[in-house]
């Protein structure tokens, strides 16, 4: 696909600051939008590249000014890094500034002993690589993407030391960090003179596992916290209520959501839930970003999106996130049973 013929050059919508919700990451002087744009699905080398640009342009446009990648996402791995930087270079590089990116080591991405976890050798390495996929000189956050069993922390953390030293990141995250081990993370980078940023864990309606002490550690250490698949990856809308639909990420792409998963019973709960949604005037994808959104201690709500009209439906999750005590009660009820 010919990038030129995609469309004129791109301005970015004047008003687009008007209508989010900026809040700050832990005790830093980070402000990230209350809804985030992930590029984990629909960036691939086998998605459509002129939809990606426009959920990317219209995220911009709503206000959306953090972008999250990661090394190997994709299809193949790499491949969002890439398409990013195509959309970054044609549209995005006069707005450098006004953007924060990340992107992320720690899973498999190449071949080798050095392809995988949280070496030296891998971050390092790692970073280099998706700086040139992406065309840029540095990204706003660097994330260790999952804890090393086998790695001593002082190593990773020191690298990532390094490459906030190194002007390769301006900050520093971690990802599916307990909360002991986040805590430990946190105190090895203070002592080395870097801030553990934020945090980003999985965190939704159907997962809660965060509240079992790591929201808790993130307030106290003034760590941010970015919640990743707010709508367990669809299944927290109203798309799997009637079958599942062609294009849908359990049909289309189900590398990480299989149709097993989304059970009778879930289904179930999603229905009572779509009908509370409804009483409070909101889509199910707003109410569950809204949900989450609650917590002050839940800086930015990360959502994929595989169209700019899902985008435009989540950001507007902000116009309500007040839960009445009855609603919350409901809800509980519902996500207990
Ligand atoms: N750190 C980690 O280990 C990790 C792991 C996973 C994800 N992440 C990050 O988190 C980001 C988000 O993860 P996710 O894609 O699983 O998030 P999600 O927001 O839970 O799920 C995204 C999917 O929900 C559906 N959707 C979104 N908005 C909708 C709306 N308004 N109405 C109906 N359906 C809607 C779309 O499904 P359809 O495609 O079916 O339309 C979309 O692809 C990733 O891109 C990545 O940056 C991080």
């Amino acid at each position: 696909m010919n990038i030129n013929k995609q469309s004129k050059n791109y301005e970015a919508k004047p008003s687009r600051y008007d209508n989010m919700m900026y809040r700050r990451c832990g005790n830093s002087g980070i402000l990230l939008p209350a809804i985030s744009l992930g590029l984990w699905h629909n960036f691939g080398h086998t998605d459509d590249f002129p939809n990606a640009r426009k959920i990317l342009r219209t995220s911009f446009d709503c206000g959306v000014t953090h972008f999250d990648l990661a090394n190997n996402y994709g299809p193949p791995y790499g491949a969002a890094e890439e398409t990013f930087g195509r959309i970054f270079k044609k549209d995005f590089k006069q707005y450098r500034d006004e953007l924060l990116i990340s992107s992320k080591a720690g899973y498999d991405m190449w071949d080798g002993p050095y392809g995988n976890f949280g070496s030296r050798k891998h971050l390092i390495s790692s970073i280099d690589q998706s700086l040139k996929r992406m065309g840029i000189e540095y990204v706003d956050i660097f994330y260790h993407h999952r804890p090393d069993p086998d790695t001593p922390l002082e190593e990773t953390m020191s690298a990532l030391h390094q490459i906030v030293q190194q002007g390769k990141a301006l900050y520093v995250g971690v990802s599916r960090y307990p909360a002991d081990l986040t805590r430990q993370a946190s105190e090895i980078l203070k002592k080395m003179g870097t801030k553990l940023l934020i945090h980003q864990p999985r965190y939704n309606m159907m997962d809660r596992s965060v509240e079992d002490g790591l929201l808790e550690e993130l307030g106290t250490q003034g760590i941010g916290a970015i919640a990743f698949s707010p709508l367990s990856q669809g299944i927290l809308t109203n798309k799997y209520l009637n079958g599942f639909p062609e294009g849908s990420r359990a049909i289309k792409d189900n590398r990480y959501l299989k149709k097993e998963q989304i059970t009778e019973k879930k289904l179930d709960k999603v229905n009572q839930l779509n009908i509370i949604a409804q009483e409070r005037g909101q889509s199910l994808a707003q109410m569950a970003i809204a949900w989450l959104l609650k917590d002050d201690l839940i800086t930015s709500v990360l959502v994929g999106v595989s169209s700019p009209k899902q985008m435009l439906d989540n950001v507007k999750s902000i116009e309500n996130l007040n839960f009445s005590k009855m609603e919350l009660t409901s809800i509980e009820k519902i996500l207990n049973s």
